[in-house]
């Protein structure tokens, strides 16, 4: 029979104290591991934050050149964004007859203020077509913003803008634009319409010219087709 030896080191004291001091190792480790774990996230975080601002930063800056250069764009197309002020248009509207029901057609609407306010307060159906994506797009938010369902914005050059059905037709272009779309006014519009063109005379139309609004620095020209 092999006598039961306990191994040296192994007395009941030391084990004791080994046990405690591996327990105590254990908490450490624990302790490191999660204060290095907080660390690490606390890094992380702010890296992701870091990430996020720049990747806001990114799309602002990215935001800011497109609009610009959709700007450009209406500018080169042919006339460039000047909203008509509240003020003026309110006033405007008032003096156009406009009936419920009728189409009215904004060419070259940018937000689509104009539009709009026809829509909202005198219950046209609308029509605003802008070549700039930009614009239109906010126009839609805008529209929908105060659940307008009776008017219709697009993207679109007014060359290509169907005129046949319109009563109304407003436009705030410059005259290089004006003259021509001239043709196409003429050609297309129905008898008794009535244009209103903000800030620019439609040349050729001295005839139809029945009413002026002068106002500095635009003046409002209503014609009747
Ligand atoms: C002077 S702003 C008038 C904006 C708006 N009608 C108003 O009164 O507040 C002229 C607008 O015509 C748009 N435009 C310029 N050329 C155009 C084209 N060929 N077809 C459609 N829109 C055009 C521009 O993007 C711009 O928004």
């Amino acid at each position: 029979m092999t006598p039961l030896v306990r191994p040296a080191g192994l007395e009941p004291a030391t084990l004791w104290s080994e046990a405690t001091c591996s327990i105590q190792l254990s908490y450490r480790r624990i302790f490191a591991s999660t204060f290095s774990g907080f660390i690490i996230l606390y890094a992380m975080h702010s890296y992701v934050l870091y990430i996020g601002f720049l990747v806001f930063e990114l799309v602002v800056a990215v935001g800011v050149a497109a609009f610009a250069l959709s700007i450009l764009y209406s500018s080169f197309m042919g006339s460039p964004y000047v909203p008509t002020k509240k003020k003026e248009l309110v006033d405007f509207l008032k003096d156009a007859g406009l009936k419920k029901g009728q189409l009215f057609i904004e060419l070259g609407c940018g937000d689509g203020r104009v539009v709009r306010t026809a829509v909202k307060e005198y219950g046209v159906k609308g029509v605003g077509v802008d070549i700039n994506p930009f614009l239109i797009m906010w126009a839609r938010f805008l529209a929908k913003k105060d659940k307008m369902t009776n008017i219709e914005l697009r993207t679109e050059n007014v060359f290509n803008t169907p005129l046949k059905k319109a009563d109304v037709v407003y436009l705030f272009l410059m005259p290089e634009l004006i003259k021509k779309l001239f043709p196409k006014l003429t050609k297309e519009l129905k008898k008794g319409s009535v244009v209103i063109s903000h800030g620019f005379k439609v040349v050729g139309w001295e005839k139809k010219l029945y009413k002026t609004i002068e106002k500095k620095p635009f003046s409002t020209f209503y014609y009747k087709v």
